[in-house]
């Protein structure tokens, strides 16, 4: 009951955007202290959640009566209003749960109730699948080959279909399905809904992830056919792993509180399918001539298809993947240009680079064979450049059954292109005879930027292209060459650029679990991710995907239990690296500052100091950890530990001015964590600068690791004019040189090479500029003292030539914005921040001595002293280049004007 001091406001408004597990509404999880989190709105400036009440019930009616008959956390005074756990009744295999909340502000005027909102579970006990995994036969196998495992064999893919009748009104059906590596599932006829690539990646020894889809509309009374098609995906012998196989349980509830199962099992047929040879690296084959008319529907003769055979397990335990995002066609693409470099010889330019397949739209006579190419670029003569693609062949092939118009695209391979060569095609074909379909697991996107220098959003949209490229259920380091791994520098590097433009907590949740799966006994944990390659142990900037992830998630979205989780994980990690290491300097390196100019392995910056800088980041952050965790004496441990590696770090590697060899990215790592002495810092920050700008006349030069850092660096030592420069530097190396050399993704290398070996043009690993861009030219940035963005801190940067940024993120609270735009001497700064965040505004003063600044035309800030009387804002202080402001929640347009002299 709200009691008679609990006034019903109407500023507070109905809490939205209402999550479960981060997903709304979600289908088949598996979490059963599943976290809630909501978003509030007011129409009061500096507003904050002071408690909240979450109903959950067993029925929308109970909820509508509010009877959480579940639970009823009562009153909770409490701010947070993300990552709440449900506290209530043991939650059941298959049952829907309904949830609403409402809130207090910290007037405590309540909000009205919340829309309900669901969440479903999955099946939580092993028992629950009634089922078997079933396999088929041989029909045939092609050669596999990748760089690690060589070549060996994999089968075709084959078919599987069941049919049953149904008697009664369906009031609900739920399907569990995995089909390893790829499945598609098909129900009377019609693909089960919009995934694509599914299930996700995992070691399928230790996990295999299942999906839950709601099939109700796709069933019907009478006679129903369920159709699976089998691929290999990564379930390869290469790897380990066997033929395909799949486990399905179709539960049927009926309208009369009855029900019934369908599983798999010996009952269920096998055939050959259409799609023989599949292979992610080397494409598809399909042939429409042995595609059964019918087969998925009950319409079938399946007299001569064999009997399914049981198929042995896969070994890891089934686990539901809902709360991770699948893999869809995002966006479909036409292409811009058709040529014809040699006779029959077709190729197409999407003017783009990403990944994905096309769609082919051809009609022809029976027994024609279409090839379609893949590549990244094309030779001199426009004929199509497969060498960056390495061993993978990349070809689809399409053979026609000759009916009519026929429409293919296949289903257990992608590729990474910009250009698609055809040949075989009956007649010539037109501009619309494909499209692009863009893949990639769908992550929401949550940020937006952009800002008056074009180069800057050019790069903005190439790392949005390149970060979508490569997330295939893992953070993938390419999409096109013989490799897609989960390789665990790359993406640690990016993982805050990730973050910033998508919503990547459920994927990096779920790629954690891959992380812990593959941790050895001795501590270590491999380069990529999940092992399909066992490359053990992981370089020490690899490996530090373990602790850098978790920790970003618990920065950006508050995320304790993510933590919790992996603490061991990580501890055991920095445990190795202790047992790697002699008198707290580790001097095994693999791949270190990989990549730098003109080079794939580091020539100026040791391995030694990579490793060893690493060592001291993952213990210090290890120890934070512990703290937040209560772990007073480990966090001791691992603070003691760190000091004593600073130590030795800076005894073995600090000269004079500089660290070891002075290359940028020695310079740049110790500055990044304060690791530099006060007397030193001053002198190896001008070591960095002179090499930057003298020697290499306003370039980078630095490989994967120190291009993270390295701007960062320059802007918190007061240089970011110089971070400026070399981010819009158009001449090589360069993002801008780049940009110039035609690329639409980013490379690999900072040169371009069109040639053997690495040289891929969809690398994401120098993304990482992106989030400096939010970070520095917005001045977005997350404050630890309030992680999830309880707190943050604005504090742009007017620098170079920039006139104007604009850039937005949805944090787990709400919208977070910072625009700036200038104009002489005045500068205007529009800001919103989410209910329940607080903020430290920093408006730059832009050298100016004596500012006034306004907020919405009144003075909040003149003569050195600030105003009081603005809503929402609280406090003000200045420094040499900001005045910053103490300012909770709405939106605000601040002001800065030449003050009188
Ligand atoms: C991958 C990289 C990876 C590297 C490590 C390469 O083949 O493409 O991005 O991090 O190997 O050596």
């Amino acid at each position: 009951m709200v009691s008679q001091k609990e006034k019903k406001g109407n500023s507070v408004d109905v809490p939205t955007g209402l999550l479960c597990e981060y997903v709304s509404s979600p289908l088949g999880i598996d979490v059963t202290l599943s976290r809630f989190s909501w978003v509030l709105s007011h129409s009061e400036r500096g507003q904050l959640q002071s408690a909240y009440q979450v109903l959950v019930a067993s029925s929308k009616a109970n909820l509508n009566a509010e009877r959480g008959d579940q639970w009823n956390s009562g009153k909770v005074a409490s701010k947070e209003s993300t990552n709440v756990i449900y506290a209530g009744s043991a939650l059941e295999s298959g049952k829907t749960s309904y949830w609403k909340v409402r809130v207090w502000d910290k007037d405590r005027k309540v909000s009205p109730w919340s829309k309900v909102a669901t969440f479903e579970m999955g099946l939580l006990n092993p028992d629950d699948w009634q089922g078997k995994w079933v396999e088929g036969k041989n029909y045939g196998e092609s050669a596999f080959s990748d760089p690690v495992q060589g070549t060996t064999k994999m089968p075709y893919g084959y078919l599987l279909r069941k049919e049953f009748s149904i008697e009664k009104d369906i009031a609900q059906a739920r399907v569990y399905v995995s089909g390893l590596g790829y499945y598609e599932l098909r129900i009377n006829g019609d693909k089960v809904g919009e995934v694509v690539l599914d299930p996700g990646w995992t070691d399928y020894k230790k996990r295999v992830l299942y999906s839950t889809y709601d099939v109700g509309k796709y069933l019907k009374k009478g006679k129903n056919a369920v159709g699976i098609m089998l691929g290999n995906g990564r379930h390869i012998e290469a790897y380990g792993y066997g033929p395909p196989k799949v486990i399905l349980q179709l539960n049927i509830e009926f309208s009369d509180d009855t029900s019934e199962s369908i599983v798999t099992d010996e009952s269920w047929k096998v055939g050959q399918s259409p799609i023989t040879e599949n292979s992610i690296y080397n494409g598809e084959v399909y042939d429409a001539r042995l595609e059964g008319l019918g087969w998925d529907t009950p319409f079938y003769d399946d007299s001569d298809w064999d009997a399914a055979r049981i198929a042995d397990e896969p070994g890891g335990k089934l686990v539901s993947q809902a709360s991770f995002p699948p893999i869809k066609v995002s966006k479909i693409i036409q292409p811009r240009e058709i040529t014809n470099p040699e006779p029959e010889v077709y190729v197409y330019d999407f003017g783009q680079n990403f990944t994905g397949w096309v769609r082919l739209c051809v009609s022809g006579p029976r027994d024609t064979t279409i090839k379609l190419r893949y590549a990244e670029l094309l030779n001199e003569d426009g004929t199509l450049n497969v060498i960056p693609n390495r061993g993978a062949k990349a070809t689809d092939t399409y053979i026609l059954k000759g009916e009519g118009e026929e429409i293919y695209e296949p289903r257990f391979t992608y590729h990474g292109f910009r250009y698609v060569e055809v040949t075989g095609f009956p007649g010539t074909p037109v501009l619309e005879s494909i499209e692009g379909r863009v893949v990639h697991s769908v992550v929401e996107p949550i940020g937006g930027f952009i800002c008056s220098n074009p180069l800057i959003n050019r790069i903005h949209k190439n790392v949005l292209w390149g970060q979508l490229s490569n997330l295939m259920s893992v953070p993938t380091d390419c999409p096109q060459r013989d490799e897609r791994m989960g390789w665990m520098g790359d993406a640690q590097l990016v993982a805050e650029e990730a973050i910033y433009n998508f919503d990547m907590a459920g994927f990096y949740t779920k790629w954690l679990k891959d992380i812990s799966d593959s941790q050895a006994e001795d501590g270590s944990v491999p380069d990529v991710v999940p092992p399909y390659w066992s490359i053990y142990p992981a370089d020490p900037a690899w490996g530090t995907a373990c602790v850098v992830i978790p920790w970003y998630l618990y920065q950006y979205y508050g995320d304790e239990r993510i933590l919790k989780e992996n603490y061991s994980v990580m501890k055991k990690w920095v445990d190795f690296l202790s047992s790697k290491a002699t008198d707290y300097i580790l001097s095994y390196s693999k791949y270190g500052d990989w990549c730098p100019p003109a080079h794939i392995k580091p020539v100026d910056t040791p391995g030694e100091l990579t490793s060893s800088w690493y060592y001291y980041h993952d213990a210090l952050v290890l120890s934070k950890i512990a703290h937040i965790l209560g772990k007073s004496d480990e966090a001791k441990k691992y603070s003691q530990l760190s000091s004593k590696i600073k130590e030795a770090f800076n005894k073995k590697f600090l000269k004079d001015d500089h660290y070891a060899t002075g290359s940028q990215t020695c310079n740049v790592l110790p500055l990044f964590l304060d690791m530099v002495s006060e007397d030193k810092q001053k002198a190896v920050l001008k070591n960095l600068i002179d090499d930057i700008v003298v020697t290499h006349g306003c370039h980078l030069n630095t490989g994967i690791v120190g291009t993270r850092y390295i701007l960062d660096v320059l802007t918190k030592y007061g240089r970011v004019d110089i971070a400026y420069k070399l981010a819009v530097q158009t001449t090589y190396p360069g993002w801008g040189y780049m940009l110039q050399e035609g690329a639409t993704t980013l490379w690999e290398r900072w040169e371009y090479l069109a040639d053997g070996g690495m040289n891929s043009h969809n690398h994401i690993m120098f993304g990482s500029i992106d989030a400096w861009f939010y970070k520095v030219l917005a001045g977005i940035n997350i404050d630890p003292a309030g992680p999830g963005f309880g707190r943050v801190i604005i504090k742009p940067h007017i620098v170079g030539d920039l006139n104007y940024v604009s850039a937005s993120i949805r944090t787990t609270r709400g919208i977070l914005s910072s625009s700036w735009k200038k104009s002489d001497h005045s500068l205007a700064l529009n800001i919103t921040l989410p209910v329940n965040t607080q903020a430290k505004v920093s408006v730059p003063k832009g050298k100016l001595d004596n500012v006034t600044i306004k907020e919405s035309g009144k003075a909040v800030w003149e003569n050195s002293s600030y105003r009081e009387g603005i809503a929402g804002i609280t406090g003000a202080s200045e420094d040499e280049e900001y005045v910053t402001f103490n300012v909770g929640s709405g939106s605000y347009s601040f002001e800065r004007l030449k003050g009188k002299s």
